[in-house]
């Protein structure tokens, strides 16, 4: 039996009545850009989070640039980030003017080690953007303190997180700003692209709210230059009919990898990571998700150790119809994009440089069966005994 890496339509199909109906709502109002059903979407979004403001945007990478725009990043500012991530975190900080500056990941959860950022901070840092890698929190206080002590701004790249929390709160909650994304793989997955940005600074709702709509108020009026980030009704609408059911699947996530988790620890080689007794036996590592977290899971990537071991294990899975994926093959600081930033933003970070080489993601989507399941772990087996 073929087991996808994700598998939108077995999400989406059951839900076709309740997404017809919301087709039909916004159809017959005519209204389809910003209006009620963009407000109720909003106001759902900021209540499931627990933000004061939530402020919906064209994708998570539009939501991520409208709130550089609010903080009025430009030229000569530089923002800490990690080079470990998706390229949206970076390339928005780059299309303000301001310059990203790379900072290693922890091999605990793979976000944002202070301990780089702190390495690397100048008079120039403005702000800081923790990414919340595969579903979990970055070290927060340990952020937030860091951030306060040096008068940084805190964006929150959550697009891979919505419902994740740390300490109990919601991821979106603890920076001045929350970044999130809608794109189908997401765990709240769109029917097309879209984003969200969370604030509880009521200003500062208002700049997102104008920045979306090319800085306009009142109408043609144009006191700052925005651009067009708006969000469709229509995919507010059929995305309030998803967000209904987000506790489930993220649920399902949950105990898909709790499952993992237990069945693949058991196998000879495997261990977890940050394991105090450290993972240098190791051939594949597992995932962590610390006891303060609530990690939501939105991929499971396992580390795969030993030159080469990687990619084997990738074509073994792909030839028993697995899908994996690598999430990332390349870490920011070196992409060419980059190379001409000055030598300080693109400095060294091992961490990240080993993981691009070791991670890969398998199945974890919350509608995966429990045969779909028993296939993965042992097809990773059988490669383990393998060797
Ligand atoms: C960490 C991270 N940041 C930003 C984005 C950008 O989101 P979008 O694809 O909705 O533009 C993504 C997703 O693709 C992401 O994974």
């Amino acid at each position: 039996m073929p087991v996808p890496l994700l598998d939108v339509n077995a999400q989406n199909h059951p839900l076709e009545l309740e997404l017809t109906a919301a087709f039909t709502r916004v159809l017959r109002t005519g209204r389809f850009i910003l209006g009620e059903e963009m407000e109720a979407f909003e106001a759902e979004c900021a209540e499931h989070i627990g933000a004061a403001h939530a402020v919906s945007m064209s994708s998570g990478t539009d939501a991520l640039l409208a709130a550089f725009m609010a903080l009025g990043l430009g030229p000569g500012d530089e923002v800490l980030c990690p080079a470990f991530t998706f390229f949206a975190t970076a390339g928005c900080i780059a299309r303000t003017g301001a310059t990203p500056v790379f900072c290693d990941v922890s091999v605990v959860d793979y976000n944002i080690d202070i301990r780089s950022a702190a390495a690397r901070l100048t008079p120039r840092t403005k702000a800081i953007v923790p990414v919340y890698l595969f579903g979990q929190a970055a070290e927060m206080d340990a952020i937030s303190a860091f951030a306060a002590e040096n008068n940084l701004q805190v964006v929150e790249d959550v697009a891979q997180s919505i419902g994740a929390t740390y300490r109990g709160r919601g991821c979106g909650t603890l920076g001045g700003m929350g970044c999130f994304s809608f794109f189908p793989s997401k765990n709240l997955g769109g029917f097309g692209d879209g984003g969200l940005v969370t604030t509880d600074d009521a200003d500062i709702a208002e700049t997102l709210r104008r920045i979306r709509n090319h800085g306009m108020h009142p109408r043609y009026y144009h006191a700052t230059v925005g651009a067009n980030f708006r969000m469709d009704a229509l995919q507010c609408a059929l995305l309030r009919v998803k967000l209904r059911h987000l506790s489930t699947y993220t649920a399902g996530r949950v105990a898909n990898a709790n499952d993992y988790l237990q069945r693949l620890a058991r196998l000879p080689g495997v261990m977890l990571a940050g394991a105090p007794e450290g993972d240098s036996a190791a051939r594949l590592v597992l995932p962590q998700a610390g006891t303060h977290m609530g990690h939501v899971w939105n991929q499971f990537t396992l580390r795969v150790v030993g030159n080469g071991q990687r990619d084997a294990l990738k074509n073994h899975l792909t030839a028993r119809g697995i899908g994996c994926e690598i999430y990332y093959p390349v870490a920011l600081h070196q992409q060419v994009c980059f190379q001409q930033l000055p030598a300080h933003a693109i400095q060294a970070c091992p961490v990240s440089e080993a993981l691009t080489g070791e991670v890969l993601s398998i199945p974890v989507y919350p509608e995966l069966t429990a045969l779909q399941r028993d296939e993965v772990v042992a097809a990773i087996a059988e490669w383990l005994a393998q060797r």
